[in-house]
């Protein structure tokens, strides 16, 4: 029988991508698919690479194809399909060999799908891996979770199959058993927030400035150039100046504004409010995936619901915009790596942010000149650090913060909506505020509830005058 030197379970666009990515670097690779029609395609489809894909016709096939000690990937839909898959594998592996999931899991379930393998003698890699199928094929950003041991043992073909930057390849094992897939959880809430800021300046330039989509595409592209470049802003140059095949109209204006998603911003915000930690950005890039799916109220409410006043509108510049953009998304990955830090400290896990900011230089979709400057301030002055406190970002948004200023203002003044935009320049506005406004909040929860409160003049608990002097 044909030997591999690795299995793979789940061959659909990513898994099929994975598959010749990892052939492509030596390796056998033995695919079991539900379907194994997709098998049959990819090794069809695979040219030179054909021989290096063993197709198995059961799970257990692609077990007995692979010698001692075992890795599998798993690149199957999150949540139930994972553990079916695990109870089926369970009975057929040997102590030593390794499930790697290389999908969007939830980094709760990574934890416990790890000390149920461990019970049995097996180990258990969570894999975050960015880059969409292209990313796949030609190399991903690897988050990886599990034990010191069990990613040295997959390391080398880990190696071999990420994007590169600059010779550094862009993998990295982040710490025990949910680590990995909670980093990449983050990465997609940073990439939901980048998105939709992203959206938010698309639609005042097609609905504020009047542009067409095919107009809008060269000011995405310059700004490509600059401080910005980042795959996100290129592909929106790009997806802005295609054509419908169909139609010849532009192809942004056939395609129905209503956003999917299938967790993970979400999870990201869950899981920063569970921890006390802000995700405003995040949130309203979730938020605003959710109101787009209310279409039908929308259409309902668009002719009932008064507009902003034309003689309130004021113009926006380009260049603001680009500014605006610049806050947002420094600000989107101060959240991040926030969470980053709340987590590591709640888990344990010892996360290494510059690590993390290097890892995603390259590959992952969130990949953006913007990482280098992360990288080096927390390798030199933030090692565990607040990342608008480093001296090169308090620059950026100091050059930066009155463009963002001036497109929330006008955005408003014009009624269209920029929900992450505005939630940046709140947060930013409160994290520089050395006295907020919750002096008020403690005394209304003293007020009604006898919280007490701290005094700025004395230590201790009190109450207010509302309940007798000095709390009587
Ligand atoms: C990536 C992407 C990829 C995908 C997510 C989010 O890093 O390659 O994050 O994993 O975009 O699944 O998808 P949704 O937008 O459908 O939630």
């Amino acid at each position: 029988m044909a030997q591999a030197n690795m299995g793979l379970i789940g061959v659909g666009t990513m898994g099929s991508a994975l598959a010749l990515n990892i052939a492509e670097n030596g390796y056998d690779v033995g695919l079991w698919n539900l379907d194994l029609s997709a098998v049959d395609n990819l090794i069809a489809s695979a040219g030179d690479l054909a021989p290096r894909l063993v197709k198995c016709e059961s799970v257990q096939g692609l077990v007995e194809t692979m010698p001692t000690p075992r890795a599998i990937i798993l690149l199957v839909p999150a949540g139930a399909p994972v553990d079916l898959t695990i109870d089926e594998l369970i009975p057929l592996l040997s102590a030593g060999d390794t499930i790697i999931d290389g999908g969007n899991s939830d980094f709760r379930d990574t934890i416990s799908r790890t000390k149920r393998l461990e019970a049995e003698g097996l180990a258990y890699l969570g894999v975050g891996v960015s880059g969409g199928s292209e990313g796949a094929r030609h190399g991903p950003s690897i988050m990886a979770g599990g034990t010191v041991a069990t990613y040295a043992s997959i390391a080398p073909i880990l190696e071999a199959i990420s994007a590169q930057y600059f010779g550094d390849p862009c993998v990295a094992h982040l710490g025990p058993d949910g680590a990995g897939h909670f980093v990449k959880t983050v990465h997609n809430g940073i990439e939901y927030a980048d998105m939709q800021m992203i959206a938010e300046v698309y639609g005042l330039l097609r609905d504020g400035a009047g542009l067409a989509a095919s107009e809008i595409a060269p000011v995405f592209r310059s700004w490509n150039c600059g401080a910005l470049e980042s795959y996100l802003i290129e592909v929106t140059a790009e997806v802005l100046a295609a054509k419908d095949p169909v139609t010849g109209e532009e192809m942004v204006d056939m395609i129905v504004d209503q956003a999917g998603q299938k967790g993970t911003g979400r999870w990201t915000v869950i899981e920063a409010i569970r921890m006390g930690q802000t995700a405003s950005i995040i949130e309203a890039a979730v938020g605003a995936r959710v109101l787009s799916s209310e279409k039908a109220t929308r259409e309902i409410a668009a002719p009932l619901l008064v507009p902003a006043g034309i003689d309130m509108m004021i113009p926006i510049s380009k260049h603001d915009l680009q500014s605006a953009l610049i806050v947002g998304r420094v600000l989107a990955y101060a959240q991040g790596f926030r969470i980053l830090d709340a987590a590591s400290e709640e888990f344990d896990w010892s996360l290494d942010f510059a690590r993390i900011a290097e890892i995603w230089r390259a590959g992952c979709i969130i990949r953006s000149t913007i990482l280098d400057d992360i990288a080096a301030a927390f390798r030199t002055e933030l090692p565990q650090g607040r990342l608008i406190l480093s001296e090169h970002f308090i620059k950026v948004l100091t050059e930066n913060i009155a463009g963002l200023r001036r497109v929330v203002s006008a955005a408003a003044l014009r009624g269209l909506p920029v929900p992450a935009l505005a939630a940046a320049l709140s947060w930013f506005d409160t994290i520089r505020q050395a006295r907020g406004t919750t002096d008020l909040t403690q005394a209304q929860r003293d007020y009604f509830g006898a919280h007490s409160f701290h005094r700025i003049d004395e230590g201790g608990s009190h109450h207010g005058p509302w309940h007798g002097p000095k709390g009587a």
